[in-house]
């Protein structure tokens, strides 16, 4: 399956089938004509895939290298760029040259902002491992990394070439993480897309899930290639993307990133942002319930555990607001969504 991604001053293609990973080179060559390849993965993806895809581009005939890191969102940090920066020019890699991301958002956010400003911007391709990196982090350019002060403090937006995405990595994924990406597929559906929702909703197992992910990866990647088209810049409808987001955040804060992961807390998000909206009648009588037994089916907390008013500070110091508003994310019903701006929760 193939997509497109059309901005004013660029284009790539998203291509997700299974078994891509042993057709990479081929895949690359189409955007790519240069010799080498560096590839920056972690230590977990570096333990299921790393020698294969070090292999292949070789035998292709790439000159290529590979940067191990540690694994986790503390890799996505200003203090790991001079490491990198090193072992790029250790490499001799110019800007006719490749980086290859091969793992999940941390990995992708992290190598894409490399990229972008290693010798002032070098290409590269992103390779998503998680099905979040799949559904959501690889597609629509932003790329970045975190300060002591926050997550995503610094970063541009900086399009890959290209996309590549196979579904088969994700057998090696844990439930936990491959739960955290339904959250944001189950988002998907919620936003824009209530025939996609109740597909979501009927599938049986996990394995029914499977059977149908190349579906599911090309329905998300659709729509978000579609919003990003509109508002490359997040200053409009790509705003949609953070429902469950504001009261996301605040809960990853608040718990110091090491109780619930993005997508649980995103869960979380949606839901009590919904249970608000239904109560203040500009969402759907039943629309709380709805998402409530998705999110249990795929074994996603959606229960807010504290009182909203320990988070309700950090939410107003959402970066997401703009002129002092909040600016939020509800649902009319499944499947339809608007921006709201209020001056508090
Ligand atoms: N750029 C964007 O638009 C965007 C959107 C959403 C999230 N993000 C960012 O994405 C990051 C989170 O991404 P993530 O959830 O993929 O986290 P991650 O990259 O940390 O991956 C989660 C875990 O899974 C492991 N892993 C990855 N692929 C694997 C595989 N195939 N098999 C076994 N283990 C594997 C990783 O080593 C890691 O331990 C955050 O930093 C977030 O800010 C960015």
């Amino acid at each position: 399956m193939k997509l497109t991604v059309d901005l004013s001053h660029s284009s790539y293609d998203i291509i997700i089938q299974k078994g891509l990973l042993n057709y990479l080179s081929k895949e690359i060559s189409e955007v790519f004509k240069g010799k080498k390849i560096f590839i920056l993965t972690d230590k977990n993806v570096d333990k299921f895939y790393g020698d294969r895809v070090f292999k292949e581009l070789s035998d292709f005939g790439y000159d290529t290298n590979k940067l191990v890191l540690e694994a986790g969102e503390e890799t996505k940090s200003f203090f790991t760029l001079p490491k990198i920066y090193d072992e790029l020019l250790n490499f001799k890699l110019t800007r006719s040259d490749l980086i290859i991301t091969l793992g999940g958002g941390v990995i992708g956010d992290l190598g894409g902002f490399v990229a972008s400003t290693y010798l002032r911007g070098i290409p590269f391709i992103q390779v998503p491992t998680t099905l979040l990196a799949q559904v959501d982090s690889s597609v629509g350019g932003k790329v970045g990394i975190d300060l002591d002060r926050g997550k995503n403090l610094v970063g541009s937006f900086y399009h890959p070439k290209k996309v590549i995405i196979d579904p088969e990595v994700l057998k090696s994924l844990s439930d936990r993480v491959f739960n955290d990406g339904m959250a944001e597929v189950i988002k998907y559906g919620c936003i824009k897309d209530k025939e996609f929702f109740d597909k979501l909703m009927k599938y049986k197992d996990k394995e029914e899930v499977m059977n149908n992910i190349e579906y599911i990866i090309h329905n998300c990647c659709k729509i978000k290639k579609e919003v990003v088209e509109k508002d490359e810049k997040d200053t409009g409808e790509r705003m949609l993307l953070n429902f469950g987001h504001t009261i996301g955040h605040a809960i990853e804060k608040y718990y110091k990133y090491n109780k619930y992961t993005h997508g649980e807390a995103v869960a979380i998000g949606m839901y009590e942002i919904t249970k608000i909206s239904e109560a203040s009648f500009e969402t759907e009588k039943g629309t709380a319930d709805i998402i409530k037994n998705i999110l249990i089916k795929y074994n996603l907390p959606y229960k807010l555990d504290i009182a909203l008013n320990e988070i309700k500070e950090t939410i107003s110091l959402d970066k997401k607001n703009i002129n002092n508003k909040l600016n939020l994310i509800f649902l009319n019903k499944v499947g339809e969504s608007k921006i709201v701006q209020r001056d508090s929760l």
